[in-house]
Protein backbone atom coordinates (compact mmCIF):
# COMPACT_ATOMS: atom_id res chain seq x y z
CA UNK A 1 0.00 0.00 0.00
CA UNK A 2 1.68 3.27 -1.00
CA UNK A 3 1.20 6.26 1.10
CA UNK A 4 2.23 9.89 -0.30
CA UNK A 5 3.57 11.59 3.17
CA UNK A 6 3.56 15.36 2.68
CA UNK A 7 6.22 17.41 4.92
CA UNK A 8 7.89 13.75 5.11
CA UNK A 9 11.39 15.02 5.93
CA UNK A 10 10.44 16.84 8.76
CA UNK A 11 10.76 16.48 12.10
CA UNK A 12 7.48 13.91 13.07
CA UNK A 13 7.31 13.13 9.11
CA UNK A 14 11.05 11.60 9.19
CA UNK A 15 9.82 9.49 12.50
CA UNK A 16 6.29 8.13 11.11
CA UNK A 17 8.08 7.44 7.78
CA UNK A 18 10.50 5.00 9.45
CA UNK A 19 7.26 3.76 11.60
CA UNK A 20 4.94 3.04 8.23
CA UNK A 21 8.44 1.57 6.72
CA UNK A 22 8.45 -0.74 9.44
CA UNK A 23 4.74 -1.79 8.98
CA UNK A 24 5.37 -2.41 5.24
CA UNK A 25 3.84 0.42 3.62
CA UNK A 26 5.70 2.09 1.11
CA UNK A 27 6.15 5.75 1.28
CA UNK A 28 6.57 8.61 -1.33
CA UNK A 29 7.79 11.77 0.68
CA UNK A 30 7.14 14.84 -1.11
CA UNK A 31 8.52 18.23 0.74
CA UNK A 32 9.67 21.53 -0.61
CA UNK A 33 12.57 21.14 2.09
CA UNK A 34 11.94 24.42 3.20
CA UNK A 35 12.40 23.63 7.08
CA UNK A 36 13.96 20.16 6.59
CA UNK A 37 16.99 18.31 5.49
CA UNK A 38 16.98 15.10 2.47
CA UNK A 39 19.51 13.83 5.53
CA UNK A 40 16.96 12.93 7.74
CA UNK A 41 15.34 10.47 4.91
CA UNK A 42 18.83 9.16 3.81
CA UNK A 43 19.01 8.06 7.94
CA UNK A 44 15.73 6.79 7.67
CA UNK A 45 16.50 4.63 5.04
CA UNK A 46 19.45 3.14 6.74
CA UNK A 47 17.51 2.43 9.83
CA UNK A 48 14.14 0.78 8.06
CA UNK A 49 16.90 -0.92 5.54
CA UNK A 50 14.39 0.29 2.97
CA UNK A 51 13.93 3.32 0.12
CA UNK A 52 12.05 5.86 -0.25
CA UNK A 53 10.49 7.78 -3.22
CA UNK A 54 11.50 11.59 -2.55
CA UNK A 55 10.02 14.43 -4.63
CA UNK A 56 11.17 17.77 -4.16
CA UNK A 57 8.40 20.04 -4.71
CA UNK A 58 5.56 22.41 -2.79
CA UNK A 59 2.12 21.74 -2.02
CA UNK A 60 0.78 24.83 -3.30
CA UNK A 61 2.18 23.28 -6.77
CA UNK A 62 -1.16 21.36 -8.05
CA UNK A 63 0.75 20.45 -11.81
CA UNK A 64 3.27 18.85 -9.67
CA UNK A 65 1.45 17.24 -7.45
CA UNK A 66 -0.60 16.11 -9.47
CA UNK A 67 2.31 14.56 -11.69
CA UNK A 68 2.98 12.55 -8.45
CA UNK A 69 -0.47 11.30 -8.09
CA UNK A 70 -0.55 10.16 -11.62
CA UNK A 71 3.44 8.00 -11.37
CA UNK A 72 2.15 6.42 -8.20
CA UNK A 73 -0.85 4.32 -6.66
CA UNK A 74 -1.58 6.12 -3.89
CA UNK A 75 -4.10 4.68 -1.25
CA UNK A 76 -3.63 7.61 1.56
CA UNK A 77 -2.33 10.79 2.20
CA UNK A 78 -0.51 12.18 5.41
CA UNK A 79 -0.25 15.75 5.41
CA UNK A 80 2.63 16.59 7.37
CA UNK A 81 3.65 19.99 5.33
CA UNK A 82 3.04 22.99 7.12
CA UNK A 83 4.90 26.38 8.76
CA UNK A 84 5.11 25.84 12.47
CA UNK A 85 6.59 28.68 14.18
CA UNK A 86 3.84 29.99 16.33
CA UNK A 87 5.93 33.77 17.07
CA UNK A 88 6.79 33.93 13.17
CA UNK A 89 3.07 33.54 12.32
CA UNK A 90 2.46 36.31 13.88
CA UNK A 91 5.30 38.32 12.17
CA UNK A 92 3.96 36.53 8.59
CA UNK A 93 0.22 35.66 8.81
CA UNK A 94 -0.45 35.61 5.26
CA UNK A 95 2.40 33.56 4.72
CA UNK A 96 0.84 31.19 7.22
CA UNK A 97 -2.44 31.04 5.78
CA UNK A 98 -1.02 30.67 1.83
CA UNK A 99 1.65 27.75 3.02
CA UNK A 100 -0.96 25.51 5.53
CA UNK A 101 -4.85 26.58 4.81
CA UNK A 102 -4.25 27.11 1.16
CA UNK A 103 -1.69 24.71 0.63
CA UNK A 104 -3.85 21.90 2.12
CA UNK A 105 -6.84 23.15 -0.46
CA UNK A 106 -4.85 22.81 -3.40
CA UNK A 107 -4.20 18.84 -2.22
CA UNK A 108 -7.32 17.83 -1.20
CA UNK A 109 -8.21 19.40 -4.39
CA UNK A 110 -5.46 16.59 -6.52
CA UNK A 111 -6.41 14.26 -4.78
CA UNK A 112 -9.90 14.54 -5.66
CA UNK A 113 -8.95 15.03 -9.40
CA UNK A 114 -7.42 11.50 -8.89
CA UNK A 115 -9.82 10.15 -6.50
CA UNK A 116 -7.87 9.38 -3.57
CA UNK A 117 -10.31 9.59 -0.38
CA UNK A 118 -7.72 8.79 2.41
CA UNK A 119 -6.50 12.21 4.25
CA UNK A 120 -4.70 12.32 7.76
CA UNK A 121 -3.80 15.77 8.92
CA UNK A 122 -1.51 17.06 11.14
CA UNK A 123 -3.46 18.79 14.14
CA UNK A 124 -2.65 20.68 17.14
CA UNK A 125 -4.41 20.91 20.57
CA UNK A 126 -3.90 24.37 20.23
CA UNK A 127 -7.31 24.07 18.16
CA UNK A 128 -9.10 23.80 21.95
CA UNK A 129 -7.86 27.18 22.23
CA UNK A 130 -8.34 29.30 25.94
CA UNK A 131 -12.02 28.81 26.42
CA UNK A 132 -11.94 24.64 26.70
CA UNK A 133 -11.26 23.33 30.25
CA UNK A 134 -8.81 20.54 30.75
CA UNK A 135 -8.50 17.85 29.86
CA UNK A 136 -9.09 18.57 26.09
CA UNK A 137 -11.77 15.90 24.83
CA UNK A 138 -12.53 16.04 21.17
CA UNK A 139 -16.10 16.84 21.65
CA UNK A 140 -15.16 20.00 22.76
CA UNK A 141 -15.87 23.35 20.13
CA UNK A 142 -12.99 25.23 18.85
CA UNK A 143 -11.82 27.74 21.28
CA UNK A 144 -10.04 30.88 19.97
CA UNK A 145 -6.11 30.12 19.36
CA UNK A 146 -3.91 32.18 20.10
CA UNK A 147 -2.15 32.72 17.00
CA UNK A 148 -2.55 32.28 13.08
CA UNK A 149 -0.58 29.31 13.26
CA UNK A 150 -3.25 27.85 15.48
CA UNK A 151 -5.92 29.50 13.56
CA UNK A 152 -4.45 27.71 10.62
CA UNK A 153 -4.97 24.12 12.05
CA UNK A 154 -8.75 25.01 12.95
CA UNK A 155 -9.79 26.22 9.61
CA UNK A 156 -8.22 23.08 7.78
CA UNK A 157 -10.29 20.67 10.07
CA UNK A 158 -13.12 23.37 9.00
CA UNK A 159 -12.02 22.75 5.06
CA UNK A 160 -12.10 18.78 6.13
CA UNK A 161 -15.71 18.92 7.43
CA UNK A 162 -17.41 21.00 4.37
CA UNK A 163 -15.45 19.04 2.14
CA UNK A 164 -16.80 15.32 3.94
CA UNK A 165 -20.07 17.03 4.17
CA UNK A 166 -20.01 18.28 0.24
CA UNK A 167 -18.28 14.95 -0.64
CA UNK A 168 -19.32 11.44 0.60
CA UNK A 169 -16.24 9.18 -0.54
CA UNK A 170 -13.91 11.86 1.41
CA UNK A 171 -12.27 9.72 4.39
CA UNK A 172 -10.28 11.87 6.93
CA UNK A 173 -9.08 11.45 9.98
CA UNK A 174 -7.80 14.51 12.24
CA UNK A 175 -4.82 14.09 14.91
CA UNK A 176 -4.50 16.98 17.48
CA UNK A 177 -0.95 16.43 18.89
CA UNK A 178 0.22 17.66 22.11
CA UNK A 179 3.53 18.53 22.65
CA UNK A 180 5.93 16.05 20.56
CA UNK A 181 9.55 15.72 22.21
CA UNK A 182 12.53 13.17 22.20
CA UNK A 183 14.02 11.57 18.88
CA UNK A 184 14.45 8.06 17.70
CA UNK A 185 16.25 5.52 19.61
CA UNK A 186 18.88 5.43 17.48
CA UNK A 187 20.39 8.90 17.67
CA UNK A 188 20.29 9.26 14.56
CA UNK A 189 17.07 11.17 13.51
CA UNK A 190 15.82 13.83 15.62
CA UNK A 191 14.34 17.56 16.09
CA UNK A 192 16.68 19.94 14.00
CA UNK A 193 15.18 23.31 14.35
CA UNK A 194 16.66 25.78 12.34
CA UNK A 195 18.27 29.16 14.33
CA UNK A 196 17.07 29.63 18.12
CA UNK A 197 14.63 27.26 19.05
CA UNK A 198 10.96 28.15 19.76
CA UNK A 199 10.40 25.46 21.46
CA UNK A 200 11.25 24.30 25.22
CA UNK A 201 13.03 20.96 24.76
CA UNK A 202 15.41 21.91 21.55
CA UNK A 203 16.27 24.66 23.54
CA UNK A 204 16.80 22.89 26.91
CA UNK A 205 18.89 20.63 24.66
CA UNK A 206 21.08 22.74 23.15
CA UNK A 207 21.82 24.14 26.77
CA UNK A 208 22.74 21.31 28.23
CA UNK A 209 25.23 20.66 25.37
CA UNK A 210 26.71 24.24 25.24
CA UNK A 211 25.59 25.74 22.31
CA UNK A 212 22.90 28.28 24.48
CA UNK A 213 24.05 30.03 27.53
CA UNK A 214 20.96 29.45 29.64
CA UNK A 215 16.93 28.50 29.17
CA UNK A 216 14.70 30.83 30.06
CA UNK A 217 11.80 29.65 31.87
CA UNK A 218 8.43 32.09 30.79
CA UNK A 219 6.62 32.39 33.80
CA UNK A 220 6.41 31.34 37.52
CA UNK A 221 3.65 32.62 38.33
CA UNK A 222 1.37 30.34 37.26
CA UNK A 223 -1.51 28.61 38.76
CA UNK A 224 -0.15 25.28 38.40
CA UNK A 225 1.55 22.86 40.66
CA UNK A 226 4.89 24.74 41.06
CA UNK A 227 4.12 27.90 38.49
CA UNK A 228 5.79 27.26 35.80
CA UNK A 229 3.54 25.76 32.82
CA UNK A 230 2.16 22.26 32.54
CA UNK A 231 2.06 20.49 28.85
CA UNK A 232 0.93 16.85 27.58
CA UNK A 233 4.98 15.95 26.28
CA UNK A 234 4.63 12.51 24.66
CA UNK A 235 7.05 10.73 22.52
CA UNK A 236 7.59 11.27 18.94
CA UNK A 237 7.97 7.65 18.34
CA UNK A 238 4.55 6.82 20.25
CA UNK A 239 3.43 10.33 17.72
CA UNK A 240 4.38 8.41 14.80
CA UNK A 241 2.99 4.98 15.77
CA UNK A 242 -0.42 6.92 16.35
CA UNK A 243 -0.18 7.70 12.56
CA UNK A 244 0.10 3.95 11.55
CA UNK A 245 -2.85 3.53 14.23
CA UNK A 246 -5.00 5.97 12.22
CA UNK A 247 -3.57 3.96 9.03
CA UNK A 248 -5.04 1.27 10.58
CA UNK A 249 -8.26 2.71 11.60
CA UNK A 250 -9.22 3.56 8.17
CA UNK A 251 -8.76 0.49 6.92
CA UNK A 252 -10.62 -1.32 8.95
CA UNK A 253 -13.40 1.22 8.66
CA UNK A 254 -14.34 0.87 4.91
CA UNK A 255 -17.87 1.95 5.29
CA UNK A 256 -16.48 5.03 7.10
CA UNK A 257 -16.82 8.10 5.34
CA UNK A 258 -16.45 12.04 7.19
CA UNK A 259 -14.22 13.17 9.33
CA UNK A 260 -12.81 11.80 12.94
CA UNK A 261 -10.57 13.72 15.60
CA UNK A 262 -8.26 11.54 17.92
CA UNK A 263 -6.01 13.68 20.52
CA UNK A 264 -2.51 12.37 20.37
CA UNK A 265 -1.10 12.65 23.86
CA UNK A 266 -0.32 11.12 27.17
CA UNK A 267 -3.10 12.63 29.28
CA UNK A 268 -0.63 13.70 32.06
CA UNK A 269 0.45 17.47 32.32
CA UNK A 270 4.51 18.27 33.02
CA UNK A 271 5.53 21.34 34.44
CA UNK A 272 9.17 22.83 32.64
CA UNK A 273 10.66 23.07 35.77
CA UNK A 274 10.04 19.27 35.84
CA UNK A 275 11.01 19.11 32.41
CA UNK A 276 14.46 20.77 33.46
CA UNK A 277 14.95 18.24 36.36
CA UNK A 278 14.49 15.22 34.29
CA UNK A 279 16.52 16.99 31.60
CA UNK A 280 19.27 17.00 34.35
CA UNK A 281 18.28 13.68 35.46
CA UNK A 282 18.71 12.41 31.96
CA UNK A 283 22.10 13.82 30.94
CA UNK A 284 23.57 14.31 33.91
CA UNK A 285 24.31 17.99 33.24
CA UNK A 286 23.05 21.13 35.03
CA UNK A 287 20.66 23.64 32.49
CA UNK A 288 21.07 26.83 33.90
CA UNK A 289 18.24 28.99 33.62
CA UNK A 290 16.34 32.29 34.83
CA UNK A 291 12.76 32.89 35.30
CA UNK A 292 11.45 35.11 32.74
CA UNK A 293 8.00 37.02 31.89
CA UNK A 294 5.26 34.84 30.57
CA UNK A 295 5.20 34.48 26.54
CA UNK A 296 2.19 36.14 25.16
CA UNK A 297 0.41 33.42 23.85
CA UNK A 298 1.01 30.48 26.59
CA UNK A 299 -1.98 28.66 28.14
CA UNK A 300 -1.12 27.59 31.77
CA UNK A 301 -1.77 24.30 31.36
CA UNK A 302 -3.32 21.79 29.14
CA UNK A 303 -2.92 17.92 28.52
CA UNK A 304 -5.18 15.29 26.52
CA UNK A 305 -8.23 13.38 27.17
CA UNK A 306 -7.01 10.25 25.33
CA UNK A 307 -9.52 7.65 26.08
CA UNK A 308 -10.34 7.88 22.89
CA UNK A 309 -7.17 7.53 20.91
CA UNK A 310 -6.22 4.71 23.51
CA UNK A 311 -10.00 2.70 22.30
CA UNK A 312 -10.46 2.90 18.80
CA UNK A 313 -7.25 3.66 17.69
CA UNK A 314 -6.15 0.81 20.24
CA UNK A 315 -2.79 3.29 20.44
CA UNK A 316 -1.35 4.71 23.51
CA UNK A 317 1.87 6.50 24.02
CA UNK A 318 4.02 4.47 26.00
CA UNK A 319 7.30 5.71 26.54
CA UNK A 320 8.07 7.31 29.91
CA UNK A 321 9.19 10.93 30.64
CA UNK A 322 12.57 9.59 31.03
CA UNK A 323 12.87 8.16 27.58
CA UNK A 324 11.81 11.40 25.80
CA UNK A 325 14.54 12.62 27.57
CA UNK A 326 17.51 10.26 27.19
CA UNK A 327 16.67 10.17 23.83
CA UNK A 328 16.51 13.77 23.17
CA UNK A 329 19.85 13.85 24.97
CA UNK A 330 21.14 11.39 22.69
CA UNK A 331 20.09 12.81 19.49
CA UNK A 332 21.52 16.02 20.44
CA UNK A 333 24.84 14.51 21.77
CA UNK A 334 25.84 12.82 18.54
CA UNK A 335 24.44 15.34 16.50
CA UNK A 336 25.02 18.97 17.70
CA UNK A 337 24.66 20.66 14.61
CA UNK A 338 21.96 18.58 13.96
CA UNK A 339 21.75 17.02 10.18
CA UNK A 340 24.67 19.37 8.99
CA UNK A 341 26.74 17.48 11.69
P1 LIG B 1 8.73 20.37 10.51
O1 LIG B 1 8.90 21.79 10.14
O2 LIG B 1 9.90 19.63 11.03
O3 LIG B 1 8.13 19.55 9.28
C1 LIG B 1 7.28 20.13 8.32
C2 LIG B 1 7.79 19.73 6.94
O4 LIG B 1 6.95 20.28 5.94
C3 LIG B 1 9.21 20.22 6.66
O5 LIG B 1 9.97 19.15 6.16
C4 LIG B 1 9.01 21.31 5.61
O6 LIG B 1 10.12 21.40 4.75
C5 LIG B 1 7.75 20.82 4.91
N1 LIG B 1 6.95 21.87 4.28
C6 LIG B 1 6.52 23.04 4.83
N2 LIG B 1 5.79 23.73 3.92
C7 LIG B 1 5.75 22.96 2.80
C8 LIG B 1 5.13 23.13 1.52
N3 LIG B 1 4.46 24.24 1.22
N4 LIG B 1 5.28 22.15 0.61
C9 LIG B 1 5.98 21.03 0.90
N5 LIG B 1 6.59 20.82 2.08
C10 LIG B 1 6.48 21.78 3.01
O7 LIG B 1 7.53 20.30 11.56
P2 LIG B 1 7.03 19.09 12.46
O8 LIG B 1 7.30 19.44 13.87
O9 LIG B 1 7.50 17.81 11.92
O10 LIG B 1 5.45 19.24 12.25
C11 LIG B 1 4.75 18.45 11.30
C12 LIG B 1 3.29 18.84 11.34
O11 LIG B 1 2.77 18.65 12.65
C13 LIG B 1 3.01 20.31 10.99
O12 LIG B 1 1.80 20.38 10.28
C14 LIG B 1 2.84 20.96 12.36
O13 LIG B 1 2.05 22.12 12.29
C15 LIG B 1 2.15 19.85 13.11
N6 LIG B 1 2.32 19.94 14.58
C16 LIG B 1 3.56 19.98 15.10
C17 LIG B 1 3.74 20.07 16.48
C18 LIG B 1 5.10 20.12 17.11
O14 LIG B 1 5.20 20.43 18.30
N7 LIG B 1 6.19 19.82 16.38
C19 LIG B 1 2.61 20.11 17.31
C20 LIG B 1 1.34 20.05 16.75
C21 LIG B 1 1.21 19.97 15.35
C1 LIG C 1 3.45 25.60 20.90
C2 LIG C 1 2.09 25.88 20.30
C3 LIG C 1 1.56 24.69 19.55
C4 LIG C 1 2.57 24.20 18.57
C5 LIG C 1 3.86 23.88 19.29
C6 LIG C 1 4.92 23.42 18.34
C7 LIG C 1 0.59 27.47 21.41
C8 LIG C 1 -0.37 27.70 22.53
N1 LIG C 1 1.16 26.26 21.35
O1 LIG C 1 3.22 24.69 21.98
O2 LIG C 1 0.40 25.04 18.84
O3 LIG C 1 2.06 23.06 17.92
O4 LIG C 1 4.33 25.07 19.96
O5 LIG C 1 5.36 24.43 17.50
O6 LIG C 1 0.83 28.34 20.62
N2 LIG C 1 9.06 27.42 27.41
C9 LIG C 1 9.97 28.06 28.23
N3 LIG C 1 11.14 28.47 27.68
C10 LIG C 1 11.46 28.27 26.36
C11 LIG C 1 10.51 27.61 25.54
C12 LIG C 1 9.32 27.22 26.10
O7 LIG C 1 9.73 28.26 29.42
O8 LIG C 1 12.54 28.70 25.92
C13 LIG C 1 7.80 26.94 28.01
C14 LIG C 1 6.57 27.57 27.39
O9 LIG C 1 6.20 28.71 28.09
C15 LIG C 1 5.56 26.43 27.52
C16 LIG C 1 6.39 25.15 27.51
O10 LIG C 1 7.73 25.56 27.75
O11 LIG C 1 4.94 26.52 28.76
C17 LIG C 1 6.33 24.45 26.18
O12 LIG C 1 6.58 25.38 25.15
P1 LIG C 1 6.72 24.96 23.62
O13 LIG C 1 7.69 23.85 23.51
O14 LIG C 1 6.99 26.19 22.84
O15 LIG C 1 5.28 24.35 23.26
P2 LIG C 1 3.83 24.99 23.40
O16 LIG C 1 3.89 26.46 23.62
O17 LIG C 1 3.07 24.19 24.36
Amino acid sequence: MQILVTGGAGYIGSHTVLSLLENNYDVIVYDNLVNSSIESLVRVEKLAGKSIEFIEGDICDKGKLSGVFKQFKINAVIHFAALKAVGESVKIPLSYYQNNVHGSVCLLEVMQEHKVHNFIFSSSATVYGEENDVPYVETMKFGTPSSPYGASKVMVERVMSDFAFSNEDFRGVTLRYFNPIGAHESGTIGEDPKGIPNNLLPYVAQVAVGKRHELSIFGDDYPTVDGSCERDYLHVMDLAQGHVAALNWLNCHSKFSGVEAFNLGTGNGISVFAIVKAFEQASNKIIPFEVSPRRVGDLPAFWANTSKANDELNWQANRSLDQMMVDTWRWQLNNPNGYQS
